[in-house]
């Protein structure tokens, strides 16, 4: 089942083709018979880099006929997975029942599954053994072939399975269906080098590889004329882009050239790790304007005996130094970060250490997490794994402390008028939209949807915790 062909970007980018055109007068077919059009639903686990993927594999379904839908009822079901914590995964198997059963009354209906968690060889098993009505599943190193897959699929009529171990290519040039017009991430690189020993990432995604600042620069360029106002530059460590290129460049360089792109007009990314953040980048975000004002900055523990058991290659007082430095520079920045509570032999006093930058850093928000022990990582066999309720006990004191500080640190900008990127309509309040600051936090507003995609100045009337009610200042010509 491992396949290593290492071929020429564009050459794969144009077999590729050949296959959607192939795949294509299928469903055309199909189309004609049942007297609709076919219908397909992604759905979308884990982080900004599968999300990313999604849009990708999107573009190839679309190039093949399906249109897009929300309802799991459709003819093509794919899940791109992920495998960070167990309960990831458990949600997919939950969610596989219910397919069967959507299946068994469209008979048309095929079902894929991607991403990392397949790439975890017990899960294929399980898949193959359990799961017989699933119909293709490939891992991250293939996405590019979907159209191939398909058409495999329905010569063959059995399950198809293709995933790769690894891979050191980079396809250019496929199709992508992006969520938002007016904002897209963008991959600068693939897979990561850091084997943080909790983590599974680097098992699924593969050695790290950037890509060509050429072929980044040329994709944001294409975005920003096809109206692209925001991106957000994607790797699992950005901070150590480019290292190995032909030609190396930092980060910070390429930084700075994505902020000269004309049309672009905020550039965030995702995710720095705090041991390859330079100075050089610290500079590049208080030089460039585009640079949003917000750093994703993972602490992961604040005990630098857990830091390093995690191999996370810095200190609790690096860490705490890293993030004054960066205030220093950029005064208004907003930081946020991930905290794991109960990494194996994690005590009170470790616990304690955490707690201990959470309210010196004062992050504008942070993403929480109960340890997982993920098969294969170094974690997984350490002695003194923490029971699960001292590790739940540490948990919900650890999220009251971020939640009471966020809601004094997030108020800060109340009663100004500060540039807001209207996203979506509000979900709760009809007649108003939903956007977010520079900063990322969100904002709710009265407004058209019209104006969705545009960056507006807004007047922030009232903080709520964690987001803002606010109103739009006269936009010409317009009854704000
Ligand atoms: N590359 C990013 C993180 C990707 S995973 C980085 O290094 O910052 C996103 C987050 O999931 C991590 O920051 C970590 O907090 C969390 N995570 C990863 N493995 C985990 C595990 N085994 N248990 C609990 N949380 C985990
Ligand atoms: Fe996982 Fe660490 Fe790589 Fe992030 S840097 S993906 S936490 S191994
Ligand atoms: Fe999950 Fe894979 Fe991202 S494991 S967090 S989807 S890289």
């Amino acid at each position: 089942m491992t396949e290593s062909r290492i071929q020429p970007s564009a050459e794969e980018a144009a077999r590729q083709e050949y296959f959607m055109q192939e795949a294509r007068k299928e469903t055309e077919a199909v189309s004609r018979k049942l007297g609709r059009p076919l219908t397909c639903c992604i759905h979308t686990f884990g982080c900004q880099m599968n999300a990313r993927d999604s849009e990708k594999l999107l573009g190839i379904l679309e190039r093949i006929g399906f249109q897009e839908t929300e309802d799991e009822n459709a003819d093509f079901v794919l899940y791109n997975t992920c495998t960070v914590r167990e309960n990831a995964n458990l949600k997919v198997y939950g969610r596989l029942g219910y397919l069967n059963t959507l299946k068994k009354k469209n008979p048309h209906m095929l079902i894929a599954l991607c991403g990392c968690m397949m790439q975890e060889p017990q899960v294929v098993e399980k898949i193959r053994k359990s799961y017989r009505f699933v119909d293709i599943v490939f891992g991250t190193h293939n996405i590019f072939k979907l159209a191939e897959l398909i058409c495999r699929r329905l010569r063959e009529k059995t399950m198809v399975v293709d995933i790769w171990e690894g891979t050191d290519q980079i396809v250019e040039d496929l199709p992508a269906e992006r969520k938002y017009p007016f904002k897209s991430g963008v991959n600068i690189m693939f897979g990561c080098n850091n084997f943080c020993s909790y983590c599974i990432v680097p098992y699924v995604r593969g050695r790290e590889r950037s890509r060509r600042p050429e072929d980044i620069l040329a994709e944001v360029k294409r975005l920003a004329e096809d109206g692209v106002v925001e991106v957000m530059l994607l790797g699992q460590n950005v901070n150590s882009y480019g290292k190995t290129l032909e030609h190396p460049m930092t980060f910070a360089q390429l930084l700075r050239r994505v902020n000269e792109i004309p049309g672009i007009q905020r550039i965030r990314f995702m995710t720095s790790h705090p041991k390859d953040l330079s100075e050089e980048l610290i500079q590049a975000m208080a030089d460039c304007k585009k640079v949003c004002r917000h750093l994703h900055l993972p602490l992961q523990s604040g005990s630098s005996r857990i830091l390093k058991a995690m191999n996370r290659r810095y200190t609790k007082e690096q860490y705490l130094e890293l993030t004054e430095r960066i205030r220093a520079a950029v005064p208004d920045i907003s930081l946020t970060t991930d905290i794991i509570v109960g990494f194996p032999g994690e005590t009170e006093e470790d616990f304690q250490e955490t707690l201990d930058v959470v309210r010196r850093v004062r992050y504008d928000s942070a993403f929480t997490f109960l340890y997982s022990r993920r098969t294969g990582t170094p974690a997984a066999v350490m002695e003194n794994q923490v029971p699960e309720d001292v590790m739940k006990d540490r948990f919900d004191r650890l999220l009251a402390e971020v939640q009471r500080i966020s809601s004094e640190v997030c108020g800060r900008d109340v009663h100004t008028v500060q540039k807001v990127l209207a996203e979506e309509p509000d979900t709760h309040l009809e007649g108003y939209l939903t956007g977010r600051m520079d900063n990322n936090t969100v904002v709710h507003f009265p407004g058209k949807k019209e104006w969705i995609g545009n960056i507006l100045d807004v007047y922030l009337d009232e903080s709520r915790g964690f987001y803002y009610m606010g109103h739009v200042q006269d936009r010409q010509g317009e009854d704000a």
